[in-house]
């Protein structure tokens, strides 16, 4: 792990405008800079960078966050290799942590690893563009294949010559040490000494999401050589097939932008797609599809076509993948060639619009494309109709949103015409098959379950995910401020009769707030609000204060966003009228005591409305005659706290 103290220094050291400035022109616009989103197509400048407040924010996709999270945005990286990055850029020693020796010397050993194999595609890229064999051989192989030059170069393509020592001797002697060309499979050691594994291929480098190489695929050039096609680099400390997806870091760009990720089987599938204009490609590289080559995507998109080769192999592995992706929450859609085609071959000679429309027009969803397979094999046997109906509604217990289950149940009936009642039937049977195997970890009751979903992003329509925002902002911007509330107090008289009365006091922002929800023992709904409102009480309370330029520098990129978001929502006003902004934060400022009270109020009676609702649930649920008798007591104890605060939003309003 990163050490704290490189962490800081990285942030200390970064400066956002700068990180930025590699790759995007930023113009100097006020104390901001402004400049063209990199993040979608645009001709007026909606992005900004605060070099006082070391953040940025791009108005038009809603993105923002701190330098770190420019990173991650932009280029894709993890956490981790953001901060490498930037240690690199400025020169900063990363200093790890935790680590003991034996973790210290494996760390190490991978670093050399990479550096192996960054030397050995350097090799084989000069062996394919200098020396006469590569080009004789190498070259000319992939060029007759439709390989432009500058495809060659941009995917790093390279040749291994025949000769069975010809890298291991040249790497020797560069100083690269003999066990780690080993390690890396490049060198393999035998009886007779040590010999090139790659000899005589062509080679394709594999390259990470942060865009290392990782390993090598390498194909043989005669079509009738009795060896294997292709020959891959052996499973290593930095290779492991079913981690990695050939093309990711050349496309990961583009699968962003488009929203959709086309997945193929073969590299040269990759490249052809690539050079034909379709860039959002990447392939498995003949393994099965994995789950963990499932999330890298997810990382880019939720949206998949797969595209299989026109025989039954592709077709087995496309039906494999189909329930691997929808299980992983994404959306999937197959597209299939024409028999004895692969997406290489069709792609070859066509223009980029004919390839779009034709990927377009023959992507089928998954029921779609499976009830398609039935009608060819066997339009007329109903025991086979039923097999295939209950294989389509497994693929959709797998589907962890019900409402999209919902939907292509509803599509299934229509298609296969099964009554929507019998699928629905069938969907309850097969997910408690499912649940009986999962159920210790499921939780244990529905309105629980609909809590824990609901931080999940966008899904939340309810007030609260916009009253927790209002909450945080407000400590932002006026937390330390004092202002002006009015109290609600009720007193007996001297009658004996209870009298409400209202009072003003004078408080900080952030102590009302906080003593306001700790009265109900509220807690915010969503879990990045809950984080930050802890965070920022605890920055008031031990410090008096929060310092946004410390507080932007959150590990968690969801955090950062959702500060940049609201430090610099006011600055959107900037991209356009000064004045008009001033005008609207005076205003603000004298309503501070009113917004507060206000916002808090809405937010507990919604917060109410909730536990009741789940409450009901609950009951309904149980239905037990005392445990109804209980939850009707805890329903009307809200009722009644309900009923003041509406009364208190009243006086405020
Ligand atoms: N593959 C492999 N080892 C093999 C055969 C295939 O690792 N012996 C992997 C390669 O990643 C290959 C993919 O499976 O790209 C798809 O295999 P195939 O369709 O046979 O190869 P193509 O990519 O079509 O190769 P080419 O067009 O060069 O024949
Ligand atoms: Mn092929």
């Amino acid at each position: 792990m990163i050490s704290r103290s490189t962490i800081d220094q990285v942030y200390e050291t970064a400066r956002v405008e700068e990180v930025i400035g590699d790759f995007v022109t930023l113009k100097k616009s006020g104390s901001n800079f402004k400049g063209l989103s990199p993040f979608s197509q645009e001709r007026t400048p909606s992005f900004m960078v605060s070099p006082v407040k070391q953040i940025w924010k791009d108005f038009s996709s809603g993105k923002g966050g701190n330098v770190v999270a420019f990173l991650m945005e932009h280029e894709h990286f993890s956490y981790p290799e953001a901060l490498r990055y930037l240690a690199k850029r400025y020169n900063i020693e990363i200093e790890e942590t935790q680590q003991t020796q034996e973790e210290k010397a494996k760390a190490d050993a991978k670093e050399s690893l990479y550096l192996v194999n960054k030397y050995a595609q350097k090799s084989f890229e000069e062996n394919l563009w200098e020396l006469s064999e590569g080009r004789a051989i190498g070259h000319s192989y992939f060029k007759e294949r439709g390989f432009t030059d500058e495809t060659i170069r941009f995917f790093g393509l390279g040749y291994a010559l025949e000769k069975k020592d010809h890298f291991y001797k040249q790497a020797l002697k560069e100083g690269y040490e003999e066990n780690y060309l080993i390690e890396t499979g490049l060198v393999i050691k035998n009886e007779q000494g040590a010999v090139d594994r790659f000899r005589g291929r062509v080679l394709f480098p594999i390259r990470s999401m942060a865009g290392r190489i990782q390993g090598f695929g390498g194909r043989i050039l005669s079509a009738t050589a009795k060896t294997a096609k292709y020959l891959n680099s052996p499973e290593s400390e930095i290779y492991n097939k079913s981690q990695v997806l050939y093309g990711i870091y050349e496309s990961k760009k583009a699968i962003a932008k488009a929203d959709l990720c086309y997945l193929v089987e073969g590299y040269t599938d990759v490249i052809q797609l690539f050079q034909s204009g379709i860039e959002n490609v990447v392939s498995s590289s003949g393994t099965a599809l994995t789950p963990q080559q499932i999330r890298l995507i997810r990382r880019l998109t939720s949206n998949i076509v797969v595209l299989f080769d026109g025989d039954a192999a592709g077709l087995r592995a496309a039906l494999r993948g189909i329930d691997l992706i929808l299980e992983q929450g994404m959306n999937v859609k197959i597209c299939s060639f024409p028999e004895g085609e692969d997406p290489d071959s069709f792609a070859k000679n066509q223009t980029k619009e004919t390839l779009q429309s034709y990927l377009e027009e023959s992507a089928q969803d998954f029921i779609e494309f499976k009830t398609a397979l039935l009608l060819k094999e066997t339009a007329q046997d109903p025991v086979k109709k039923a097999a295939t109906v209950r294989e389509i509604v497994q693929s959709i217990a797998k589907i962890p949103d019900p409402i999209q289950q919902e939907i292509y149940l509803k599509q299934c009936a229509a298609t296969m015409e099964i009554s929507e009642a019998v699928l629905f039937n069938a969907l309850a049977q097969e997910q408690t098959k499912n649940n009986k195997a999962v159920r210790q970890i499921k939780p244990a009751s529905a309105s629980q379950q609909i809590i824990q979903k609901t931080p999940q992003k966008e899904q939340v329509k309810s007030p609260l995910v916009f009253l927790e925002k209002q909450l945080i902002s407000i400590l932002i911007h006026y937390g330390a401020h004092e202002a002006a509330f009015e109290e609600l107090i009720i007193r007996a008289d001297e009658h004996g009769n209870l009298v409400e009365e209202s009072k003003t006091i004078h408080t900080k922002v952030f102590e009302k707030i906080f003593l306001d929800l700790q009265q109900d023992e509220v807690e915010f709904i969503q879990s990045e609000y809950r984080l930050l409102y802890e965070q920022i009480m605890q920055s008031f309370q031990l410090e008096g204060e929060i310092k946004i330029e410390k507080f932007v520098q959150q590990e968690d990129p969801a955090l950062g966003q959702i500060i940049t978001d609201i430090v610099l929502s006011d600055e959107a006003h900037q991209l356009h009228d000064w004045e008009k902004k001033n005008i609207f934060v005076k205003q603000r400022e004298s309503m501070v005591g009113q917004l507060v009270s206000e916002t808090i109020l809405t937010f507990r009676r919604h917060l109410i409305d909730e536990k009741i609702h789940s409450l009901l649930q609950e009951a309904k649920e149980k239905k037990t005659a005392e445990g109804n008798a209980e939850f009707l007591d805890d329903v009307m104890q809200y009722q009644g706290l309900k009923k003041l605060l509406s009364k208190k939003l009243n006086r405020v309003l």
